[in-house]
């Protein structure tokens, strides 16, 4: 083995306080050992490197070597605590490059997953967090115990600026509380961002006067940076609540300083794309690890995928990721959780569900995952055989269902929407 791979496990080491434990699934490459294999990630994703190096003097070693404190063999599951030396405070990109840069590509390893992160006080107390969390935008929109419901602007694209906001508007009678863009939806030669941003709204102030209700537009700013904040400002400008973006596309420097320009816009972040790394089970990084990214960085809300929808997504990881992003203590054995987590002062970010959703699926959304989520559907709105203000109607006759714990089908028989919806889609 290379020598310079040695000497980081120290299955006797308890993690320090100010440790960052990060939670790795392991599967070895051929020509090396598990052990092996696990100290190759150690030390690539921290201080070493293939060769010893005269460079690398001892206080180095001694001061900053990570510490491989649990391996097991069977399971593939490795933990390793880092010196919080090693990462740069509030640098999340600093982080990636580390525990979840070369390591991934070692010939050491055939599969290597970062499945979580635990992150000590002193690294979570040097992100600001989401500005608004749950309680900010319940308050916001002025509800204050269901679940939120949204729509998805459909199709996709092709949409002029007022096609889009008429489909908006309907929406927002018929009963949503928020109407989102596509994630590949943002400023096209056929729909313009700006006018479309200023039909929506001037469509939501009338949506708000009919109802007397809170409506909110959530437009997707996603961009190369310079052009992403200028849509942002142009959205407070205009008096937009939030700003959408996806996540993976403009990556983790774009979405800090987003949230470092403090515009005082809801976040609402589309995950889009993340399946290229959290899908497969052996490799990548998973969701609840980009999840707690998310809330570093301060979105206000994410995708965590939908249970019963369109997307691949087990039931139990995207509860998991429920619970984490929306306490402020996760408990280490908790729902399934292997690392604990202390939020300190960092707000709740709040679940949203999306992705082939319709009102059949809402009862089973509900008792998964609580009240505080966003249920969006797209097709499910669009698609409903009414249009588009009976597809929210039943959407919100189905939450109201829930709520008072109805039989979708005994509620049916006083809500047509709903009646149809069922029949649609069942
Ligand atoms: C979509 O754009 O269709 C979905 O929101 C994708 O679903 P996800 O939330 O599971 O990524
Ligand atoms: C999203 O961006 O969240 C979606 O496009 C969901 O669309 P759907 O409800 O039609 O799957
Ligand atoms: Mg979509």
């Amino acid at each position: 083995m290379n020598k310079s791979y040695s000497g980081y496990i120290c299955q006797d080491y308890k993690p320090r306080q100010d440790d960052l434990v990060a939670e790795f699934f392991l599967e070895k490459g051929r020509g090396a050992s598990f052990a092996e294999a696990c100290q190759a990630i150690a030390s690539e994703s921290s201080i070493g490197t293939w060769t010893e190096i005269l460079t690398m003097k001892p206080e180095i070693a001694e001061r900053l070597s990570p510490k491989i404190f649990s391996l097991n063999y069977s399971s593939g599951i490795v933990k390793i605590a880092y010196p919080i030396a090693l990462f740069e405070k509030g640098n999340i990109p600093q982080l990636l490059s580390s525990i979840a840069g070369n390591i991934f590509g070692m010939k050491e390893v055939k599969n290597l997953r970062l499945e979580d992160i635990d992150f000590p006080a002193e690294y979570v107390s040097s992100f600001k967090g989401p500005k608004f969390g749950i309680e900010g935008i319940r308050k916001i929109l002025r509800v204050p115990h269901r679940p939120l419901l949204g729509t998805i602007i459909k199709p996709k694209l092709g949409l002029s600026p007022e096609g889009h906001a008429q489909v908006a508007f309907d929406a927002w009678i018929g009963g949503c509380d928020l109407v989102k863009d596509d994630e590949n939806l943002t400023s096209m030669a056929f729909n313009n961002f700006e006018k479309r941003v200023k039909a929506t709204l001037a469509m939501r102030n009338s949506a708000e006067k009919i109802t007397g209700e809170r409506k909110a537009y959530m437009a997707n700013i996603t961009a190369p940076y310079k052009e992403m904040l200028k849509r942002a400002k142009f959205l407070k400008k205009q008096g937009c609540e939030y700003a959408m973006v996806d996540i993976v596309s403009v990556g983790w420097s774009a979405l800090q300083e987003l949230r470092n320009e403090n515009l005082g816009l809801i976040l609402h972040g589309h995950r889009a794309g993340h399946a290229a790394f959290t899908r497969n089970p052996k490799h990548g990084i998973s969701m609840l690890a980009i999840a707690k990214l998310c809330r570093l960085a301060g979105l206000d809300q994410l995708h965590i995928g939908a249970i019963f929808g369109k997307m691949e997504g087990k039931r139990f990881e995207v509860k998991k990721i429920g619970e984490e992003i929306e306490h402020k203590i996760v408990h280490k054995d908790f729902g399934g959780h292997v690392l604990a987590e202390n939020w300190l002062n960092i707000k709740p970010m709040l679940a949203v569900c999306s992705g082939g959703l319709h009102p059949a699926k809402v009862p089973l959304l509900l008792k998964a995952l609580g009240n505080d989520i966003v249920i969006q559907a797209g097709g499910g709105v669009s698609g409903h055989k009414g249009g588009v203000i009976a597809g929210a109607k039943a959407m919100r006759q189905a939450i109201d269902a829930a709520m008072n714990e109805i039989p979708l089908k005994v509620y049916a028989k006083m809500h047509d929407e709903l009646r149809t919806a069922l029949e649609q889609w069942g």
